[in-house]
């Protein structure tokens, strides 16, 4: 491969744009809220934000640093600074992405029914939904391959066209309207009178309510939505410029993406906790959260609501799509920079291998029987639940670990200050160094093993 061939960010805004664009997506959206809810909240978002600080944001550093540094995917990144036993990592962080995005384009597609379910709404008139309309939805298996197929097309076009081809463009725009609108939307919540209740059940903790798969989901879940353990902001981190700060930069990245987060979950639960039998409508299928409490405050509340309805959902399509573009391009950049293949080629090789996968997860939702029964990890029934709890909670805190030893004890304090621009040493990357190096790997050990174990921490 050559470098000149490579893109480049044309601002440090372009990386991090980039960057919370793959950061910001379904994870924060319509993950991040319905997995609280499923935990009970509190305790669960304290861990969950512990783990963000101590594991998410050092790790992100470390990640950028290993692609700026290299200025190549992945595998070849991992291969050239530690060779061939590292570059392990970079192949593991491959089938992690591959293994997301396969279930992660099911959920994206819903984001386009939800639209045009919208449109119909604001030009028919809202009618609630009635009970159980979600789970109808869920089991109708062409649709869903449908639904997903066209998602798939879409990214696959975006990642064929390249990182300069309009995606730093169109997320300069996009990103902010979407951040707009969220604060309208907890804006209007909290004139609701759910509020409290929500404001209490997201904010004050009560470990008795955690167990140890909660720890580990919480911890999974910062992996998972900080886009971290697989590569792809080693990935993005490789188009960086010399001179950008890999700290700031990482900080602006983690910060945007928690603050989505939380103002998701704070509008939802609040449209819950308002709406009479709305909780009964949701608790059944809490994987639908997003799509089905939003509607609700747009048609019923909102002033301007019908309008937003329909606007929202575009913009969901659109974080998700900046998220699927990054899983994208570490399985494409991989066959580019090992391979020496066409974008083209490395494109439709990538999305067809996935697609198959995402056929499996879109029929796992009800269509059919046996996909949706099968169960590995307890309380998780179906392929799509399986993959999704087997990447985020296993394979991303595995590639996770994995890099901050890299990081720490491999590639060592004298190339990370080099690489963070530093001539000695301060207190700051002192503490950085630490955190890969020990706490942040042992964070991760420790848990993987007890779980694993079946140890309680109780
Ligand atoms: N972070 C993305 C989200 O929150 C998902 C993702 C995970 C993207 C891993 C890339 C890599 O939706």
């Amino acid at each position: 491969m050559t470098h000149s061939a490579r893109d480049s960010w044309g601002s440090r805004a372009g990386f991090v744009l980039a960057a919370a664009g793959s950061a910001v997506g379904l994870g924060n959206l319509w993950k991040f809220p319905y997995i609280t809810w499923n935990n009970d909240g509190g305790a669960f978002v304290v861990v969950y934000l512990l783990a963000v600080v101590f594991i998410g944001l050092p790790l992100m550093m470390s990640e950028i640093l290993v692609g700026r540094s290299t200025q190549l995917s992945p595998v070849p990144a991992f291969a050239k600074l530690g060779g061939r036993l590292w570059s392990g990592v970079g192949w593991l962080g491959v089938a992690s992405g591959a293994v997301i995005q396969s279930y992660y384009m099911v959920i994206a597609g819903w984001s386009l029914s939800s639209f045009v379910q919208c449109l119909g709404w604001t030009f028919k008139g809202y009618s609630l939904p009635p009970d159980g309309a979600f789970d109808a939805f869920l089991s109708n298996g062409p649709l869903q391959i449908g639904l997903t197929l066209i998602f798939t097309l879409l990214t696959a076009f975006i990642v064929y066209r390249g990182i300069g081809g309009g995606i730093e463009n169109a997320t300069k725009v996009l990103m902010p309207a979407l951040l707009i609108i969220l604060l309208y939307l907890v804006f209007t919540t909290l004139t609701m009178e759910g509020r409290n209740q929500a404001l209490a059940e997201i904010f004050i903790p009560d470990f008795s309510e955690l167990g140890k798969e909660g720890f580990l989901e919480a911890m999974g879940q910062a992996f998972f939505s900080l886009s971290l353990g697989l590569g792809a902001m080693v990935a993005y981190g490789s188009y960086m410029g010399k001179k950008e700060s890999i700290f700031k930069s990482a900080l602006w990245v983690v910060v945007l993406d928690t603050v989505v987060a939380l103002l998701c979950c704070i509008a939802m639960f609040t449209i819950i906790f308002s709406v009479p039998g709305l909780e009964n409508r949701v608790s059944g299928s809490t994987i639908g959260m997003l799509f089905i409490t939003l509607p609700e405050l747009f048609y019923t509340e909102m002033p301007g609501g019908f309008l937003l309805g329909p606007l929202f959902f575009v913009l969901v399509a659109f974080a998700a799509l900046t998220s699927t573009i990054s899983l994208g391009e570490v399985t494409t950049s991989l066959l580019i920079d090992r391979k020496g293949w066409s974008r083209v080629r490395a494109t439709l090789v990538t999305t067809s291998v996935v697609f198959v996968g995402s056929i499996l997860a879109a029929l796992s939702l009800g269509a059919n029987g046996l996909l949706s029964s099968f169960t590995v990890f307890e309380g998780k029934a179906g392929v799509l639940s399986t993959l999704d709890h087997l990447a985020a909670n296993w394979m991303l805190p595995t590639g996770g670990f994995l890099i901050t030893l890299f990081v720490g004890w491999k590639l060592g304090r004298k190339f990370c200050l080099e690489e963070l621009g530093l001539e000695k040493p301060n207190p700051a990357f002192t503490v950085w160094l630490w955190i890969v190096r020990i706490v942040a790997p042992a964070a991760v050990l420790i848990l993987l093993i007890n779980v694993f174990m079946g140890k309680d921490f109780s």
